[in-house]
């Protein structure tokens, strides 16, 4: 019998293949999501999964789960993600993914929970120095969704120093593609990012796709960015829960594919699966937007033996795009 286990923000994009995974290993999971930007039906059809609808912060919400349910970890997925908009309102971020996060922990070791799987991001590290970007280059990130994500890494250390909460974080490079079953796929609103808003133009819904800046240092001007399949991901997460389970000690995992596809790269090859045409728009470049992020995931191969399962672009895209052709058929 394997225990229970909460995942917050388990009816998010991440989060749901995460959920999915955890069930086909025997997992019993209750998810705890405020749908805010989760999707509920997505859970009651799909997942079939307890769902309990609520904030992070709210602390009575979750000392009345954890004194009704046992759970021998939690997986949190829940946080804003919006880059852009971290920058222009950063208390929503500060409240949500910081705060949120603290109450949350609080509430575990009160609980005596001492197991906590942590989605961090390549963005905690800013501009890179060097890639591939190996787990102890310098963290130097450039907006407030990144800061956000370093401070509750922060607070991951210092609460194993002083509370023995061992943690998992994983530092994700550019989530992408969909279940290869075509059960769940990426459904964010609004949407920002690259893949899903190439694949809504290609199905006519977008009268086309931004490229966003032309003159970076890269071989096309593109920027360039390490793309993992989020099934890949869900499999990096059951890893490092059993790592923890079996008494690991607190770790951090960067997630990729340590190789990086330019812009057009992605939109080529979101041509070549659609057989579309795909008309583009040279636009500015977006603020906040580093040239390069690509990851190297030796520690995670080494240490959880986590191997990508779909490292290929066209597999992403051929994911994704099944999903979004089903989405809105
Ligand atoms: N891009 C375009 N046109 C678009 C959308 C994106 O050219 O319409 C470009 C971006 O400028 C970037 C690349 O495509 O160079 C990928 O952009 P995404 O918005 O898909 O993803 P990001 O690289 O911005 O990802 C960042 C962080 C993640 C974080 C995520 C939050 O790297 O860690 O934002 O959503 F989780």
């Amino acid at each position: 019998e394997k225990p229970s286990i909460l995942v917050t923000g388990g009816a998010g994009y991440i989060g749901s293949h995460t959920v999915l995974a955890l069930k086909q290993a025997g997992y019993d999971v209750v998810i705890l999501d405020n749908l805010v930007y989760g999707h509920r039906e997505l859970v009651e059809k799909i997942l079939k999964v307890e769902l309990v609808v609520g904030d992070t912060g709210d602390r009575p919400l979750l000392d009345e789960l954890f004194n009704t349910r046992k759970f021998a970890a939690v997986m949190h997925f829940s946080a804003y993600a919006y880059v852009g908009e971290s920058v222009t309102d950063p208390a929503k971020y500060y409240r949500n993914n910081v705060v949120g996060t603290l109450t949350l922990l609080e509430a575990m070791l009160a609980a005596s929970i001492n197991k906590f799987v942590f989605s961090s991001t390549c963005a905690t590290y800013g501009v890179p120095e060097v890639v591939p970007i190996p787990e102890n280059h310098p963290q130097h990130p450039i907006n407030p969704y990144g800061a956000t994500k370093l401070m509750v890494e922060q607070i991951l250390s210092d609460f194993d120093v002083a509370y023995k909460l061992k943690s998992v974080r994983f530092r994700y490079f550019n989530a992408a593609g969909a279940n290869p079953d075509g059960l769940l796929g990426e459904d964010h609103n609004p949407e920002t990012h690259l893949i899903p808003l190439i694949l809504l133009t290609a199905l006519g819904k977008r009268e086309s796709i931004s490229i966003f800046g032309t003159d970076y240092p890269t071989p096309d001007g593109t920027c360039i960015r390490d793309y993992i399949h989020v099934n890949d991901l869900a499999d990096a997460h059951v890893l490092g829960l059993e790592y923890l389970l079996k008494g690991g000690d607190s770790e951090v995992f960067n997630l990729g594919n340590g190789s990086g596809f330019s812009v057009r790269e992605v939109i080529a090859a979101a041509e070549s699966v659609t057989g579309l045409a795909i008309p583009i728009q040279e636009c500015d470049r977006r603020p906040g937007d580093p040239p390069v992020l690509i990851g190297s995931s030796e520690k995670a191969r080494n240490i959880l033996g986590w191997r990508s399962q779909y490292p290929s672009i066209q597999d992403i895209v051929t994911h994704a795009w099944q999903w979004h052709q089903k989405r809105h058929s």
